[in-house]
């Protein structure tokens, strides 16, 4: 038999639907062979002791990506990837963002440009469609559908994004004709910005303010009326950063209907709460995101939710600005929860802290991490026919954990560009040590070990089937048969 490029040996694979001992033969960047006994290849990793699991997927983060608000984020697709594969990542999806009066192809090919030349592990990009011209629906969105661009996320908020009801109803017909799926930012933005406005005449300004004008009601609010509008079509919705009690309640009760709703949470919502933001000063402005973290019994929702299979992935929303003039603070002291850019970074701790706190206690078991983290991102956003599982066939994206390495989390130890964590000083057992991307080792010995620019783009296909497919008693859809005709 010819050499192997690389092997993987005496370590204990995890998929999502379960764990066997065996070793792993990789050539030309797919994995070629799964045996109990290998011989050494060109190169050998020993995993003895350890997790051997699929790359991470991050099918939520912002990168290199300018806000409503003209704020560029601090990290590029270089900062980015190299911090997403220190984190246990082989694969990212963040957002090629359409600004109103821009053209969709030209946008993507803008963050083409980009990624290119800097990206250290395999991307992808949904679209973010805030301006649903007849062209974009007609044309350029099901073109790029085609060209693996299969899903896109919308708002129901911020001025400059948000769709109203009946151009939401015109994306969702669109999706749903193209076999693409939608994301939802769920929040009324009327409630938010009557609430902001009240508190700023009154002089309230500090940070804990964001989250007192993000009441959970404008997210419970636009999570209903978004799970109507796509009942009504009988096209799935994804609803991202889920952050309160009541939006949980409204997507487990439509899954129980039968409803396509799916759903995204984030660790914001299980490690902060609101208290987090009421710190002295502007510190507060670290932990302010939208929907900010709620309350306990929010998050005693979300992980519920999590175990549960009401929410189906786990991603970061790493929404990289920092604690300064260029993204927080843009009025340095005299800045209120207003003119704050939105977001939390996580992208290099969303899986280890999932697993200290979900695997490692005990409350979660490690299959089930596996498929939040990785496999039903690749099942939800049609990258299942290369990633998101260890199998014969597939790429070789691998991450090899120790279970037992102990960390305290600092910012100096983390690689994005953003300055602070608002996860500092927590205490985390396990850790990815070896990070593998079709075949090529890019985390080793804590070094990055390959050349920016050598990620590559992956056209992605149509969703497949779920591991944590929701409950689904298959009553939704009433106009399904007229479609064709409103088409
Ligand atoms: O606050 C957040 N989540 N900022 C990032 C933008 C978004 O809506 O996901
Ligand atoms: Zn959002
Ligand atoms: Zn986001």
């Amino acid at each position: 038999m010819t050499e192997f490029d690389l092997t993987i040996r005496n370590g204990t694979v995890v998929n999502a639907d379960g764990r066997m001992r065996a070793d792993i033969g990789v050539r030309d960047g797919l994995i070629h062979t799964l045996a109990p006994s290998l011989p050494a290849g060109r190169q050998d990793i020993d995993a003895s002791g350890h997790w051997v699991l699929p790359g991470g997927i991050d099918s939520h983060c912002h990168v290199e990506q300018i806000s409503s608000n003209g704020v560029m984020t601090a990290d590029d697709f270089d900062s980015a990837t190299v911090a997403a594969a220190f984190g246990g990542n082989t694969t990212i999806i963040p957002f090629a963002a359409q600004h109103r009066g821009m053209a969709l192809p030209k946008v993507v090919s803008d963050y083409h440009a980009c990624a290119g030349p800097k990206a250290v592990i395999d991307y992808s990009f949904h679209l973010i469609v805030s301006d649903p011209t007849p062209q974009a629906l007609q044309h350029d969105l099901p073109d790029l559908i085609r060209k693996g661009y299969t899903s896109f996320k919308v708002y129901t908020t911020y001025d400059k994004l948000k769709l109203d009801d009946g151009q939401m109803l015109d994306v969702l017909h669109t999706a749903g004709r193209e076999g693409a799926l939608v994301m939802v930012h769920a929040e009324n933005n009327d409630i938010i910005k009557w609430i902001a406005q009240r508190l700023l005449d009154n002089g309230h300004v500090a940070p804990k303010f964001h989250a007192v004008s993000h009441d959970p009601l404008a997210e419970s609010e636009a999570t209903h009326r978004v799970i109507a509008l796509s009942r009504l079509l009988d096209v799935p919705v994804l609803i991202v950063h889920v952050s309160g009690i009541e939006a949980v309640r409204h997507i487990r009760h439509a899954q129980t209907l039968g409803a396509r709703i799916f759903a995204e949470t984030c660790p914001q919502y299980l490690f902060l709460t609101a208290d987090d933001i009421d710190r002295p000063g502007l510190e507060g402005a670290m932990f302010c995101c939208s929907p900010p973290p709620r309350d306990a019994a929010s998050q005693e929702a979300v992980w519920a939710g999590l175990l549960d299979g009401t929410f189906q992935v786990f991603s970061s929303d790493h929404a990289p600005y920092r604690y300064d003039e260029s993204g927080k603070l843009p009025k340095g002291e005299k800045t209120t929860f207003k003119d704050m850019a939105n977001g939390v970074p996580g992208i290099e701790l969303r899986m280890p802290l999932l697993y200290s706190e979900g695997v490692h206690t005990g409350r979660m078991t490690l299959e089930k991490f596996v498929a939040l983290t990785s496999t039903d991102h690749a099942q939800m956003y049609g990258l299942a026919h290369r990633k998101g599982r260890i199998a014969v066939g597939l790429d070789a994206d691998i991450a090899i954990w120790d279970p037992l390495r102990q960390t305290q989390v600092s910012t100096h130890m983390l690689h994005d560009r953003v300055g602070y964590t608002p996860y500092e000083g927590k205490s985390l057992t396990g850790w990815p040590t070896t990070v593998i991307n079709r075949g090529r080792v890019v985390i080793a010995h804590n070094e990055l070990q390959v050349a920016r620019g050598s990620g590559e783009f992956i056209a992605r296909g149509k969703p497949g089937p779920l591991v944590n497919a929701p409950a689904s008693t298959g009553s939704a859809g009433f106009l399904k048969s007229l479609l064709p005709k409103l088409s």
